[in-house]
């Protein structure tokens, strides 16, 4: 068993092997390291620019936001499968807004409730849209940071949020 650790969301695996993704944030393979070698983004404090103050702040609200309407769409699905998938999205868009509120030095983010339809159609069509939204804006936020950490943590999220367009995409057709 060996100590792999997600240099995004700063999480341990254990296993022999990186799986492909990190169970707990979703970022690909390339940003889980062993221990010996990992330096997690958001170990150490960052000198934020404004303009990456500016933009964490709007990515935390849309994590926050992402979370709740994921809790919300898992309570109202009556299939298992799509039940336990959007309880997985909701832990993964909490791992980043955590991993946020950590280079913004702030406390653990608090999640509140949101209110989302009743059918799983509508909720793929809005989590796509949210999705997609990320997608877009982490891109920017990625282009814009002049702080390495915050340059290599929006490309890897853009990532891990296009990879749930994809998944919704999916269940769309
Ligand atoms: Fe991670
Ligand atoms: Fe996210």
């Amino acid at each position: 068993m060996k100590i792999f650790i997600c240099e995004i969301c700063g999480e341990a695996y254990l296993g022999t092997e990186a799986p492909s993704h990190c169970p707990f944030c979703g970022a690909h393979q390339n940003f889980l390291k062993l221990d010996s070698v990992a330096s997690p983004l958001t170990s150490k404090a960052v000198e934020l620019s404004e303009l990456s103050q500016q933009n964490l702040q709007t990515a935390l609200t849309l994590e926050k936001t992402a979370t709740a309407l994921y809790i919300c769409m898992a309570h109202k699905s009556d299939k298992p499968g799509v039940t336990a998938m959007y309880h997985a999205l909701a832990k993964i868009e909490h791992e980043h807004a955590n991993a946020m509120a950590r280079l913004l030095d702030e406390p653990k983010p608090v999640i509140d409730s949101a209110a989302c339809a009743d059918d799983d159609e509508a909720n793929f069509k809005k989590t796509l849209a949210l999705e997609d939204n990320a997608v877009q804006l982490y891109q920017r936020f990625a282009k814009e940071a002049t702080e390495r950490e915050v340059k290599i943590f929006f490309a890897g999220l853009w990532q891990i949020e296009a990879d749930h367009a994809a998944l919704i995409t999916n269940l769309l057709q």
